[in-house]
């Protein structure tokens, strides 16, 4: 099983267009040792020939481009994206899908019903879609019922209901109902090593510690350092938890979940957004994942299972 990283920055990416944060200025100046990093987004192939796309971000076009060039013997028209699957229906990571629209067949779309309720009313790119390319909708089940995609032959796919918010367009906003986040585990069916995804994480279950203990290697939710991250920086007056995500520094933190996997277990922060200052390769809290066994996902990373 392959991994390829498209998009590793939260909502907004790196340098945010409007951002002028320490990082963002940074990045910008030239003065902050960082990398500049497109919205969040992977994808997985089993064959290096068929992919599995994991969120379609508002950067997939720059993102397709980079990672899958078209060569000059392809077909008229040519897209190794065989199936869409969905975290959230966050916008970082579904308006994608519209960009998407000159596919020539139907985009096989993979969400929970929530997930496809809230992409058919508060933000109705599904319906849209129908008059353009169209959408092959399907269904993923919750709790863990392992499932199969065409373009992933030899890959068992499960999604597991973790904390989080639905996004602030959706009438469950307030009220989220399981399904609304999910992660998604790939296991591959010959040599079992699996790789568990949540971009989004508000707090790790019994069932989400397992799932990651389980795993080969852990992509998980790096969007802040603190919860007060955004209040500290100016940017918003909203905590990590208040749009779903577990801050990764102090007592009970990601930081501290993470260290308690057993030890061959490769851990990986994406989804990190502007504001986080393990952005800067030389500050101290890279340091200090550095120190605890920690990576951070860049975009064209490859991770190979
Ligand atoms: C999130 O991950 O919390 C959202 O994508 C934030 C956003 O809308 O940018
Ligand atoms: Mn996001
Ligand atoms: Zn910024």
């Amino acid at each position: 099983m392959d991994v390829r990283v498209l998009g590793s920055a939260a909502g907004g990416g790196f340098p945010q267009w409007n951002c002028n944060c320490r990082n963002c200025r940074g990045a910008r100046a030239g003065t902050l040792k960082a990398q500049a990093r497109t919205q969040s987004s992977i994808a997985i192939s089993a064959d290096f020939n068929s992919w599995a796309l994991c969120n379609a971000s508002p950067d997939i076009h720059r993102q397709l481009a980079a990672q899958f060039p078209i060569g000059s013997d392809a077909e008229l028209r040519s897209n190794p994206i065989r199936d869409i699957l969905l975290v959230d229906g966050q916008l970082d990571h579904t308006i994608g899908l519209l960009l998407l629209r000159e596919n020539r067949e139907p985009l096989r779309v993979w969400s929970t019903d929530l997930v496809a309720d809230d992409l058919t009313e508060g933000l109705p790119l599904l319906r849209v879609l129908k008059h353009y390319c169209g959408i092959d909708r399907r269904r993923i089940p919750l709790d863990s019922t392992e499932f199969e995609v065409p373009s992933l032959p030899g890959i068992a796919v499960a999604a597991l209901a973790v904390d989080g918010k639905p996004a602030p367009y959706s009438k469950r906003r307030e009220n989220p109902e399981p399904g609304d986040n999910i992660a998604l585990t790939f296991r591959d069916r010959a040599t079992g090593r699996a790789l568990f995804y949540a971009p989004g994480l508000a707090h790790i279950t019994e069932p989400v510690r397992q799932a990651m203990r389980a795993s080969a290697a852990v992509l998980v939710d790096g969007t802040f350092w603190s919860d007060e991250e955004m209040i500290a920086t100016g940017v918003s007056h909203k905590r990590a938890k208040d749009i779903g995500h577990l801050a990764q520094s102090g007592h009970g933190g990601l930081i501290e979940e993470l260290s308690r996997l057993p030890a061959d277990v490769r851990r990986i922060l994406i989804h990190i957004n502007n504001t986080n200052p393990i952005l800067d390769e030389a500050g101290s809290q890279r340091a200090q994942l550095a120190a605890a066994g920690i990576e951070i996902a860049t975009d064209g990373m490859r991770i190979e299972l």
